[in-house]
Protein backbone atom coordinates (compact mmCIF):
# COMPACT_ATOMS: atom_id res chain seq x y z
CA UNK A 1 0.00 0.00 0.00
CA UNK A 2 1.13 3.78 -0.68
CA UNK A 3 0.72 6.32 1.63
CA UNK A 4 1.08 10.45 1.38
CA UNK A 5 2.31 12.27 4.54
CA UNK A 6 4.31 15.45 4.65
CA UNK A 7 8.14 15.35 4.07
CA UNK A 8 10.91 15.87 7.01
CA UNK A 9 14.28 16.87 6.51
CA UNK A 10 15.00 13.00 7.95
CA UNK A 11 13.78 12.22 4.16
CA UNK A 12 16.04 14.93 2.73
CA UNK A 13 18.98 11.62 1.36
CA UNK A 14 16.22 9.94 -0.46
CA UNK A 15 14.67 13.11 -2.02
CA UNK A 16 17.44 14.23 -3.35
CA UNK A 17 18.01 10.82 -4.92
CA UNK A 18 14.55 11.28 -6.60
CA UNK A 19 15.10 14.63 -7.85
CA UNK A 20 18.54 13.21 -9.45
CA UNK A 21 16.32 10.47 -11.27
CA UNK A 22 13.84 13.09 -12.14
CA UNK A 23 15.96 15.45 -13.55
CA UNK A 24 18.95 13.93 -15.22
CA UNK A 25 16.13 11.40 -16.56
CA UNK A 26 15.03 14.12 -18.67
CA UNK A 27 18.16 16.30 -19.80
CA UNK A 28 22.11 15.71 -19.95
CA UNK A 29 23.53 16.35 -16.36
CA UNK A 30 26.23 18.68 -16.59
CA UNK A 31 27.08 17.79 -12.61
CA UNK A 32 28.65 15.29 -11.44
CA UNK A 33 25.86 13.01 -9.44
CA UNK A 34 27.20 12.72 -6.12
CA UNK A 35 28.30 16.57 -5.77
CA UNK A 36 24.36 17.08 -7.06
CA UNK A 37 23.02 14.97 -4.04
CA UNK A 38 25.04 16.97 -1.50
CA UNK A 39 24.23 20.41 -2.73
CA UNK A 40 20.20 19.43 -3.86
CA UNK A 41 20.37 18.29 -0.08
CA UNK A 42 21.80 21.02 1.69
CA UNK A 43 19.66 23.10 -0.16
CA UNK A 44 16.50 20.75 0.89
CA UNK A 45 17.05 20.56 4.11
CA UNK A 46 17.12 24.22 4.33
CA UNK A 47 13.92 24.45 1.88
CA UNK A 48 11.97 22.39 4.21
CA UNK A 49 12.77 24.87 7.33
CA UNK A 50 11.81 27.87 5.37
CA UNK A 51 9.09 28.29 2.93
CA UNK A 52 8.44 25.04 1.50
CA UNK A 53 6.94 21.63 2.05
CA UNK A 54 6.77 18.67 0.34
CA UNK A 55 4.57 15.00 0.27
CA UNK A 56 6.02 12.40 0.08
CA UNK A 57 4.18 8.70 -1.89
CA UNK A 58 5.50 5.56 0.49
CA UNK A 59 5.50 2.27 -0.59
CA UNK A 60 4.57 0.03 2.47
CA UNK A 61 5.98 -2.67 1.20
CA UNK A 62 9.47 -1.41 0.66
CA UNK A 63 9.81 0.66 3.22
CA UNK A 64 10.51 -1.89 6.58
CA UNK A 65 9.83 0.95 8.72
CA UNK A 66 12.27 2.59 7.76
CA UNK A 67 12.01 6.35 7.27
CA UNK A 68 14.50 8.32 4.42
CA UNK A 69 14.59 4.85 2.81
CA UNK A 70 15.10 6.21 -1.12
CA UNK A 71 13.49 2.84 -2.06
CA UNK A 72 10.39 3.33 -0.39
CA UNK A 73 9.66 6.93 -1.05
CA UNK A 74 8.24 6.41 -4.66
CA UNK A 75 7.10 9.78 -5.48
CA UNK A 76 6.70 13.56 -4.12
CA UNK A 77 5.41 16.90 -5.10
CA UNK A 78 6.69 20.55 -3.48
CA UNK A 79 5.07 23.65 -2.67
CA UNK A 80 6.49 27.07 -1.93
CA UNK A 81 4.96 29.39 0.03
CA UNK A 82 5.28 32.74 -1.38
CA UNK A 83 3.75 35.41 1.04
CA UNK A 84 2.05 39.17 -0.18
CA UNK A 85 2.46 42.21 1.42
CA UNK A 86 -0.76 42.58 3.54
CA UNK A 87 -4.11 43.47 2.05
CA UNK A 88 -6.67 45.48 4.52
CA UNK A 89 -9.52 44.34 2.32
CA UNK A 90 -10.02 40.47 3.55
CA UNK A 91 -7.85 38.66 0.39
CA UNK A 92 -5.66 35.99 1.17
CA UNK A 93 -1.98 36.72 1.53
CA UNK A 94 0.10 33.86 0.21
CA UNK A 95 0.62 32.41 -3.20
CA UNK A 96 1.83 29.07 -4.06
CA UNK A 97 4.29 27.78 -6.65
CA UNK A 98 4.21 23.49 -7.06
CA UNK A 99 7.01 22.12 -8.10
CA UNK A 100 9.05 18.64 -8.42
CA UNK A 101 6.31 16.76 -9.00
CA UNK A 102 7.19 13.08 -9.78
CA UNK A 103 6.42 9.99 -9.82
CA UNK A 104 8.54 6.87 -10.17
CA UNK A 105 7.26 5.12 -13.73
CA UNK A 106 6.25 1.64 -11.52
CA UNK A 107 4.17 3.48 -9.29
CA UNK A 108 2.23 5.78 -11.48
CA UNK A 109 -1.40 5.32 -11.96
CA UNK A 110 -3.35 7.48 -9.43
CA UNK A 111 -0.71 8.63 -7.26
CA UNK A 112 0.13 11.74 -9.10
CA UNK A 113 -3.51 12.72 -8.50
CA UNK A 114 -3.21 11.82 -4.46
CA UNK A 115 0.29 13.95 -4.40
CA UNK A 116 -1.06 16.98 -6.43
CA UNK A 117 -4.10 16.80 -4.08
CA UNK A 118 -2.34 16.87 -1.02
CA UNK A 119 -0.50 20.41 -2.19
CA UNK A 120 -3.78 21.88 -3.25
CA UNK A 121 -5.84 20.67 0.31
CA UNK A 122 -2.63 22.90 1.59
CA UNK A 123 -2.82 25.25 -0.27
CA UNK A 124 -6.81 25.69 0.42
CA UNK A 125 -6.33 25.65 4.24
CA UNK A 126 -3.30 27.84 4.75
CA UNK A 127 -4.59 31.68 3.28
CA UNK A 128 -3.48 30.60 -0.35
CA UNK A 129 -4.75 32.90 -3.50
CA UNK A 130 -3.35 31.38 -6.08
CA UNK A 131 -1.41 27.92 -6.66
CA UNK A 132 0.87 28.43 -9.49
CA UNK A 133 2.98 26.00 -11.88
CA UNK A 134 4.50 25.58 -15.59
CA UNK A 135 3.01 22.36 -16.72
CA UNK A 136 4.59 20.03 -19.53
CA UNK A 137 1.93 18.92 -22.36
CA UNK A 138 1.10 15.92 -21.19
CA UNK A 139 0.82 16.97 -17.50
CA UNK A 140 -1.99 19.57 -18.53
CA UNK A 141 -4.84 17.34 -18.21
CA UNK A 142 -3.90 16.14 -14.90
CA UNK A 143 -3.88 19.65 -13.65
CA UNK A 144 -6.86 20.93 -15.80
CA UNK A 145 -8.68 17.95 -13.95
CA UNK A 146 -7.60 19.97 -10.39
CA UNK A 147 -9.34 23.27 -11.21
CA UNK A 148 -6.06 24.70 -12.74
CA UNK A 149 -6.17 27.05 -16.07
CA UNK A 150 -4.47 29.35 -18.30
CA UNK A 151 -4.65 32.82 -16.77
CA UNK A 152 -4.76 35.94 -18.29
CA UNK A 153 -4.20 37.87 -14.80
CA UNK A 154 0.01 37.01 -14.93
CA UNK A 155 2.49 38.65 -16.81
CA UNK A 156 5.82 37.07 -16.96
CA UNK A 157 9.04 38.15 -18.12
CA UNK A 158 12.38 35.76 -18.72
CA UNK A 159 15.40 37.59 -17.11
CA UNK A 160 18.29 36.34 -18.23
CA UNK A 161 21.28 38.18 -16.57
CA UNK A 162 25.16 36.92 -16.23
CA UNK A 163 25.85 33.92 -14.67
CA UNK A 164 23.61 31.92 -12.45
C1 LIG B 1 3.10 13.76 -13.66
C2 LIG B 1 3.10 12.54 -12.75
C3 LIG B 1 3.62 12.95 -11.35
C4 LIG B 1 1.65 12.05 -12.61
O1 LIG B 1 1.63 10.85 -11.84
P1 LIG B 1 0.67 9.65 -12.31
O2 LIG B 1 0.58 8.68 -11.18
O3 LIG B 1 1.16 9.19 -13.61
O4 LIG B 1 -0.72 10.47 -12.46
P2 LIG B 1 -2.22 9.97 -12.39
O5 LIG B 1 -2.32 8.54 -12.83
O6 LIG B 1 -2.82 10.32 -11.07
O7 LIG B 1 -2.89 10.91 -13.48
C5 LIG B 1 -2.75 10.62 -14.84
C6 LIG B 1 -2.41 11.92 -15.53
O8 LIG B 1 -1.05 12.27 -15.26
C7 LIG B 1 -0.48 12.88 -16.42
N1 LIG B 1 0.63 12.03 -16.82
C8 LIG B 1 0.65 10.69 -17.00
N2 LIG B 1 1.87 10.29 -17.36
C9 LIG B 1 2.63 11.40 -17.45
C10 LIG B 1 3.99 11.62 -17.80
N3 LIG B 1 4.82 10.63 -18.15
N4 LIG B 1 4.45 12.87 -17.77
C11 LIG B 1 3.65 13.89 -17.41
N5 LIG B 1 2.35 13.75 -17.07
C12 LIG B 1 1.85 12.50 -17.10
C13 LIG B 1 -1.57 12.92 -17.48
O9 LIG B 1 -2.22 14.18 -17.38
C14 LIG B 1 -2.50 11.81 -17.03
O10 LIG B 1 -3.81 12.03 -17.43
P3 LIG B 1 -4.31 11.43 -18.83
O11 LIG B 1 -4.07 9.96 -18.73
O12 LIG B 1 -5.74 11.81 -18.89
O13 LIG B 1 -3.46 12.08 -19.88
C15 LIG B 1 3.97 11.39 -13.31
O14 LIG B 1 3.42 10.92 -14.52
C16 LIG B 1 5.41 11.81 -13.56
O15 LIG B 1 6.21 11.76 -12.64
N6 LIG B 1 5.74 12.23 -14.77
C17 LIG B 1 7.10 12.64 -15.11
C18 LIG B 1 7.46 13.95 -14.41
C19 LIG B 1 6.55 15.08 -14.82
O16 LIG B 1 6.20 15.25 -15.99
N7 LIG B 1 6.15 15.88 -13.81
C20 LIG B 1 5.24 16.99 -14.03
C21 LIG B 1 5.98 18.13 -14.61
S1 LIG B 1 4.94 19.56 -14.75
Amino acid sequence: MIDIRPATVDDVPALAALRWEFRAGRATATEDRSAFLARCAEWMRTALIGDWRAWVAVDGDRAGGVRGESDAIVGHVWLCAIGKIPNPSGQRERQAYISNFYVRPTARGGLGRRLLQQAIDWADANGVEYALLTPTPRSRGLYGRHGFHVSEDWLIRPVRGKGL
